[in-house]
């Protein structure tokens, strides 16, 4: 008897929560529903498509002021010329120290990025180059398109050339941060000493 009455009001119970949760959720179409956590849904942030009394022009989403870089962005303000090229070559310097990290960091990209065409020991004698690409020259033995030997390419020469490409060689600057252009830069001056 009494555990029969234990069931009922535990289903009275049920049924009431569930009619609860239903009407609740039913009051108006754009309603989310049962907020578990409403600071989800209405925070206190603006969002970037919503419009913004504080601005002037109402807009949340603002154009940054002019001159200003994202944090961490680094800038390398040479054009994707031979006078570009040129004064990079005279004026950029590895921001990294030269440890066997990095060059080992380096040759990894490189082995990834470079030696389809490069080859691993950066003579030109890639993959593809035996498939019929164009051979790039020797790092050591070679000679620059844009003039000197390879084997005398600066730091600067070498991150405009993975920064920006030349001729049959494509930019990789969507695939390589900064950071990781100069750690190939650190390995490609190591096989600039190949024999
Ligand atoms: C698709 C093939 C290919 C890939 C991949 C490639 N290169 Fe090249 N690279 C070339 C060719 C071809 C040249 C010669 C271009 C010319 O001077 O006409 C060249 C030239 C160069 C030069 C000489 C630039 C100069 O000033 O003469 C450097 C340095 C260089 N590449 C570095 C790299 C590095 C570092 C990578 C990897 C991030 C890379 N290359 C990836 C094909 C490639």
């Amino acid at each position: 008897m009494l555990a029969m009455n234990k069931n009922r009001i535990l289903g009275a119970t049920a049924i009431v929560i569930a009619a609860t949760v239903v009407l609740s959720s039913c009051k108006d179409k754009r309603s989310t529903g049962w907020e578990y956590a409403p600071n989800m849904y209405e925070h206190i942030a603006y969002d970037p498509d919503q419009a913004n009394p504080n601005f002037k022009d109402g807009k949340t989403a603002q154009v940054p002021p002019a001159g200003t870089i994202p944090v961490g962005f680094v800038k390398f303000d040479y054009p994707n010329t031979k006078e570009g090229y040129e004064l990079a070559g005279a004026q950029v310097k590895s921001p990294l120290f030269l440890t066997s990290k990095n060059i080992e960091e380096g040759k990894v990209l490189f082995t990834s990025f470079c030696s389809p065409c490069h080859g691993q020991h950066g003579q030109g004698d890639g993959e593809v180059v035996a498939h019929g690409f164009p051979a790039p020259p020797s790092y050591s033995k070679g000679q620059s398109s844009r003039g000197g030997n390879m084997s005398d390419l600066t730091d600067g020469k070498i991150y405009h050339t993975i920064t920006y490409g030349v001729n049959a060689m494509g930019s990789y600057a969507s695939q390589l941060s900064p950071e990781e252009r100069w750690k190939v830069v650190m390995y490609v001056h190591q096989l600039q000493k190949t024999l």
